[in-house]
């Protein structure tokens, strides 16, 4: 799960993924492309969401996406076009690019949508996203 700061949206999509998936088989993490807030517990306002519903992020720091995360994941999940298209220049070859995927687009896989940033944002906007991540995040469990 791969968002810029990995401190408000991708925490949110590990968390809840990890909720989701019950198998020991299956590694869920999360990074960003910018390394701003590295180290940094996730932001408050999505430990507070994610809170509410029963999920811990407080056991998550942030860290930079590295080159190394494709050959560990199979999957890499960008919450929005900017995103994706940094982890992209990241691949070094078909194989790479071939496991990057916008997140929204496993709920409407023609709408190319973008998680929406929550950082500058109210309070709600975290709801907004957390709603979001829950629904893609139940159909990546269900395909895994
Ligand atoms: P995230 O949100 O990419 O969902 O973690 C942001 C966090 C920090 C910043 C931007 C977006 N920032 O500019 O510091």
């Amino acid at each position: 799960m791969v968002c810029l700061g990995n401190i408000c949206r991708s925490p949110l999509a590990e968390g809840i993924l990890q909720s989701k998936v019950h198998s020991d088989s299956i590694q869920v993490d999360s990074a960003g492309t910018a390394a701003y807030h590295v180290g940094e517990l996730p932001d408050q306002r999505s430990i507070a969401v994610a809170k509410k519903y029963g999920i811990d992020l407080t056991k998550q720091r942030a860290r930079k996406f590295s080159v190394k995360d494709f050959d560990t994941f199979d999957l890499i999940y960008a919450m929005d076009a900017s995103n994706y298209q940094n982890i992209l220049d990241l691949a070094r070859n078909n194989e790479d690019e071939q496991k990057v995927k916008l997140i929204l687009n496993e709920i409407d896989s023609e709408s190319n949508s973008d998680v929406p940033d929550p950082y500058y944002g109210e309070n709600d906007g975290f709801e907004n996203v957390y709603q979001m991540l829950d629904t893609a995040c139940a159909i990546i469990a269900l395909k895994n």
